[in-house]
């Protein structure tokens, strides 16, 4: 027996949904297209029970090119096939935020929301309910605004969490909008005894709109520099994903292989190919006057929202039957103890000591790819390994490449960091390697472990951007693990970190989250294993931190240990 709306009608609406499918694909634009192939991906899905993944592979490419794709002022790019155009067509379905408003004549500062107003509730409110650990915790969060009038629409940005500082615990929530002014947060209850909500809230709605508008407006706020230099002539110009046209020609560095774009303006005196450097050049976002006051620390920044009633609860034991709840909050692991513990098939074990990591490590390459937050795992292994040699080759430290070898062990670790945008300083224009061409250089196999963690960089460009760029890693990963199967590949995804005006401006958590549910959904499926620094920094008591401390470092590498060296069960 198939599941279905409404069995009855179910064959009638297949057949209209293939009629309106074939008829759609004989004349039509891509956005029409994804729209009925999302109907009936949605029907089919539940007759075949074929998750819409599945069904979006079996898409083939008969169908017309995007006549709609990110066109800009200044920049436009196609994506590479019609495939990629689709699932960025999906992919960007599945981030969208409820419409936000946006400060005006009509609109002003006072109404915006305002978590010193804002209440959450422990839900049922009236009390007297028992809770276990296995059962589901509800809270509802009310938003106010600065007169202390309910809000009406949703869109504000909360994070969720529950913890207990004395165990060393701590989980993080899933947040629910109504879009009616009122939020649902729900938690896992993970451990017996008190068990604490905090609820933040990040950017009240009013700030997203302008988060977004700053990358539709100017996805060039952070731009870059690179120098061209040949004898003793020497010149900088700038660089970026998409240049403002302007009478100076251009040169052009789209990777001939990944096709991602890469432009600086031509010095005057000097050819493109003398390029020798690449450096962040500035940060630039400009608000309007009244915005400011949307970003303000300890107002309506990453606040925290106060309870109405009870904060904590107390859970008990585990009962034998489990309630089922409606929502779930699938957390991917906890903490209890100060130790990462994940739900699900892996046990995360304590590498405590430098020989049980050596051990564990070897014989093996561990490669890490990306950013400054996967540079700090490379920092950590070295310095955890006194046998992990470094090797001098004479990088900087910001910058990389690194290598460090324990020739005893026969374990070498490396590091290197994403091609542009990547907001280092002084990176050899030589340096400037893609993760995807240089996964297309390993050989793989059982004694290889490839990590890679790339999301800080892009949070003010287009996600498009972001798309294209692990569509192309995607796809060498894909290739790596078909001829070397035994390869292990980790991803460390993004987290949340501290925020000023300024930071939130550049890299808020809100586009480091919108990032974060796009990787999920492009590496779900594949033989690869996360490392959820997401909520390993939400659930962890420390301050977020773009960079996070020890602590959590250290949890991660525990996780990743697990990975490479699994626990054999009895
Ligand atoms: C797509 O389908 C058409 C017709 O069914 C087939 O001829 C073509 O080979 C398919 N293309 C791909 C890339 O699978
Ligand atoms: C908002 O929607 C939720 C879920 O539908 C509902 O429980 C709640 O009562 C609504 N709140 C208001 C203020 O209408
Ligand atoms: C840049 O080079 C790429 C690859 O050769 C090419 O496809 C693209 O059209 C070029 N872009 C511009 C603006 O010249
Ligand atoms: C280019 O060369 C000319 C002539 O030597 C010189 O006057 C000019 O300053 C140079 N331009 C730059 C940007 O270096």
């Amino acid at each position: 027996m198939v599941s279905f709306c409404c069995p009855k009608y179910a064959a009638i609406f297949v057949f209209l949904a293939v009629f309106v499918f074939l008829l759609a694909l004989f004349n039509m634009d891509v956005l029409e297209y994804i729209y009925v192939n999302r109907l009936l991906c949605k029907c089919l899905c539940h007759i075949t029970l074929l998750t819409p993944c599945q069904f979006q592979h079996k898409v083939n490419s008969s169908y017309p090119l995007p006549k709609h794709h990110l066109q800009h002022r200044f920049f436009s790019f196609q994506p590479l096939s019609p495939e990629d155009a689709l699932e960025e067509r999906l992919l960007l379905d599945s981030i969208a935020w409820p419409e936000t408003p946006s400060l005006s004549a009509s609109l002003s500062l006072e109404q915006t929301t305002h978590p010193a107003h804002s209440r959450f509730t422990i839900l049922p409110e009236k009390g007297g309910q028992q809770w276990h650990v296995g059962d589901q915790l509800e809270v509802m969060i009310k938003m106010y605004d600065f007169h202390g009038r309910p809000k009406k629409s949703g869109g504000d940005f909360l994070l969720a969490r529950l913890h207990n500082r004395a165990f060393g615990a701590g989980v993080a929530g899933k947040v629910l909008d109504h879009l009616n002014g009122s939020y649902s947060a729900v938690f896992s209850l993970l451990w017996e005894g008190s068990a604490q909500v905090q609820v933040t809230l990040v950017h009240p709605s009013e700030a997203v709109t302008v988060l977004q508008r700053l990358t539709r407006e100017q996805p060039d706020r952070v731009y870059f520099r690179s120098v061209f230099r040949s004898g003793s002539v020497s010149e900088s110009t700038i660089c970026n994903v998409f240049l403002r046209p302007t009478q100076q020609p251009l040169c052009n560095y789209t990777d001939l292989n990944t096709g991602e774009p890469w432009f600086c303006y031509k010095p005057k005196n000097l050819s493109c190919d003398a390029r020798i450097d690449h450096s962040t050049g500035g940060i630039n976002p400009k608000l309007k006057a009244k915005e400011d006051k949307l970003f303000k620390r300890g107002v309506n920044l990453k606040v925290s929202i106060k309870a109405s009633g009870l904060t904590s609860v107390n859970v008990l034991p585990k009962m034998k039957e489990v309630k089922s709840s409606s929502v779930k909050s699938e957390p991917s692991g906890y903490y209890y103890k100060d130790a990462w513990r994940a739900i699900g098939d892996t046990t995360v074990s304590r590498f405590s000591t430098s020989s049980a990591i050596s051990q564990c490590l070897k014989g093996k390459v561990v490669h890490l790819y990306g950013d400054s937050t996967v540079r700090q795992w490379f920092e950590c292994l070295t310095a955890a390994l006194p046998d992990l040699k470094e090797f001098d080759l004479h990088s900087s430290r910001q910058v990389g490449p690194f290598m460090a070898l324990d020739y005893a062990n026969n374990i070498l670790v490396t590091f290197r960091c994403h091609s542009p945008p990547i907001r280092f300083t002084g990176v050899s224009a030589m340096a400037l390697h893609s993760i995807a061409n240089e996964l297309d250089r390993v050989v793989g196999g059982i004694n290889t472990v490839v990590v890679f963690g790339i999301w800080a960089h892009f949070s003010t460009f287009p996600t498009e951007l972001y798309i294209r760029r692990l569509q192309n890693i995607r796809r060498a990963v894909v290739r790596l693990l078909d001829r070397a199967p035994g390869t292990l590949v980790v991803i460390r995804t993004a987290n949340p970190k501290a925020m000023t005006r300024f930071v939130a401006l550049t890299m808020s958590d809100w586009y480091a989250m919108q990032l974060d549910k796009v990787l999920r959904a492009m590496f779900k499926g594949l033989n690869v294993h996360l490392v959820d620094a997401w909520e390993m920094v939400l659930a962890h008591h420390l301050p977020h931190d773009l960079h996070p401390p020890p602590p959590i470092i250290k949890n991660m590498i525990n996780v990743l240990l697990s990975y490479i060296c699994p626990q054999k069960r009895s």
